[in-house]
């Protein structure tokens, strides 16, 4: 498994920096990014309380990778969450670090499937050893088996313990929620690793669908106007 080199310390036992690189399309496909999360993210982030820490955590992305420091955004649906995650990941691969995407309910069916990533690698072997991991909508597979909760207990507990950064992005809105889900011994593996974020912003969706309503209208109101031209 190919891991990013680790800078050279240097003398002062400092962190060298690491030389930043354009990202590829082959890294967004390598990645298995959605292709939606394809291209930058358009608006900055709206204000929220724990924006600081996001934006903060963007920015030293090395250092919290190197720590293997996590983050859970939570919050309702279509706010930018998944949008945000990849942001994160596509930042640590221009320095060089691997990140990988999947959603939860993927993931089991994956580890219950055994399908593979490529030749040698299945995709249940990628998510646990990749550096940077987004576990996308992590609770939609709720309703599951206990299995699959103890498919991804396990997955989290291996990332906690090997140091790997992974950002969770779900609807769960509280970590009491999270705990009622995915019981106490779970979210103890979590403590000390993960941020909680309570991610917020408008419904993008909401605004994405007013425009393309509006789009519609328009064509067709300039579709009326053709017609009526015609008739004269
Ligand atoms: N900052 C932004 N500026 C413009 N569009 C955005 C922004 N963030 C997200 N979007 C768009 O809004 C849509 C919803 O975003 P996203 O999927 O990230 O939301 P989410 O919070 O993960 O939702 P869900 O909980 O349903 O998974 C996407 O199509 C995305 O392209
Ligand atoms: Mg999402």
């Amino acid at each position: 498994m190919t891991t990013a080199k680790e800078p050279k310390n240097t003398s002062n036992g400092q962190v060298g920096k690491i030389p930043k690189r354009k990202l590829l399309k082959s890294d967004l496909q390598r990645m298995r990014i959605p292709r939606r999360f394809w291209p930058r993210m358009k608006k900055p982030l709206d204000d929220f309380e724990d924006k600081k820490i996001l934006i903060k955590y963007y920015n030293e992305i090395c250092d919290k990778v190197r720590k293997g420091e996590s983050l859970i955004l939570s919050g309702p649906n279509d706010i930018g969450k998944t949008t945000f995650a990849c942001e994160i990941i596509k930042e640590a691969r221009r320095y060089g670090y691997y990140g990988f995407f999947i959603r939860a309910y993927d993931y089991i069916d994956a580890c219950f499937l055994k399908e593979m990533y490529n030749r040698e690698m299945t995709i249940p072997e990628r998510t646990k050893e990749v550096d940077v991991l987004i576990l996308d909508d992590l609770g939609k597979e709720l309703g599951g088996s206990d299995r699959a909760i103890g498919m991804l207990a396990s997955l989290i507990k291996y990332r906690v313990e090997e140091c790997k950064t992974t950002i969770i992005t779900t609807n769960i809105s509280t970590p009491k929620e999270f705990i009622v889900d995915y019981g106490v011994s779970f979210q103890r593996s979590m403590r000390g690793v993960y941020h909680w974020i309570n991610f917020e912003g408008p419904s993008y969706r909401d605004k994405m669908a007013r425009e393309l309503k509006k789009e519609y209208e328009d064509d067709a109101l300039e579709a009326g106007k053709e017609v009526q031209r015609a008739e004269k």
